[in-house]
């Protein structure tokens, strides 16, 4: 894995998935470029992984950063994470601003870093990895938009894996669709969904079980990224990433 990817950037980095997969891949060896806005956050990530982690405090959706990260650092792995909480509420209950909020974020990121990894481009044998959800399969009606945003997200890799093989980039572009956890943007759904099906939250977190943990999110990135020969996509369980389709 070290050999393969000198360098990572990743979005999301501060807190979650994206705290565990910089934790995960700096163990491997690999610099990890972290970015988020809250640098205080980004800062104790520093702290607990040392010089491998480097801190960008910024918002991912801004297309000319993600120019600048790519050209600056020359990322083998590129790991889209970042994500807004969804405004947990029935449709009818929800604006059009509290619906599309994950589109402005979630996707509109996964399109500006993934265009850009596109026409920069990233160097052969380079890989984008997607994170998208299992709700872009299953729905999530009580996360308004959030469900239709990471489907954007999966439809975006696809497009962007075919691109790349059309043009002979020699990059792999993969979406991964990690199951509810109840923790950073699962936390609320979980209470949501718990809320209407009237029952409290351990009680619906036991009708996750076996329970999806951002390590083993970390894990399953790890995998993925590390194999040459993987699936577009893949669902993310608590028993590993396995491929759809
Ligand atoms: N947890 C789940 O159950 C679950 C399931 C499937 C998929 N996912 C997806 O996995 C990803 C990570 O989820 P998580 O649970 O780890 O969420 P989280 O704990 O809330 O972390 C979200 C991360 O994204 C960053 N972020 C949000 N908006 C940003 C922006 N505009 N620019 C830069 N960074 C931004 C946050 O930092 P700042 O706020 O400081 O910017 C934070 O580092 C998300 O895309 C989520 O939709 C989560």
């Amino acid at each position: 894995m070290s050999d393969t990817f000198q360098t990572a950037v990743l979005t999301g980095a501060s807190r979650g998935f994206g705290r565990a997969i910089a934790a995960a891949l700096v163990a491997g060896g690999t610099r990890v470029v972290g970015i988020a806005r809250d640098e205080r956050e980004l800062r104790a990530v520093r702290d607990e992984l040392g010089e491998g982690f480097v801190p960008i405090a910024a918002d991912a959706t801004d297309e000319a950063l993600a120019h600048e990260v790519i050209r600056d650092h020359r990322p083998g792995l590129l790991v889209l994470n970042a994500g807004a909480t969804p405004h947990m509420a029935p449709l009818h209950e929800q604006t059009w601003e509290t619906f599309s909020r994950t589109w402005h974020v979630d996707t509109r990121h996964a399109f500006v870093w993934t265009r850009a990894a596109l026409r920069e481009p990233l160097a052969p044998g380079g890989v984008v990895l997607a994170m998208s959800s299992g709700a872009a399969l299953n729905g999530s009606p009580l996360s308004g938009g959030y469900a239709t945003a990471k489907s954007g997200v999966r439809a975006i890799s696809g497009y962007a894996a075919d691109e790349a093989r059309r043009a002979g980039l020699g990059l792999r572009f993969v979406a991964l669709l990690p199951g509810l956890t109840p923790t950073g943007v699962g936390a609320v759904g979980v209470a949501g969904y718990a809320a209407r099906e009237g029952v409290d939250r351990d009680t619906f977190v036991a009708g996750l079980q076996p329970v999806l943990t951002p390590e083993l999110v970390a894990k399953a990135v790890m995998e993925v990224a590390g194999d040459p020969d993987s699936a577009a996509e893949y669902r993310i369980g608590a028993d590993g990433p396995s491929p759809i389709g």
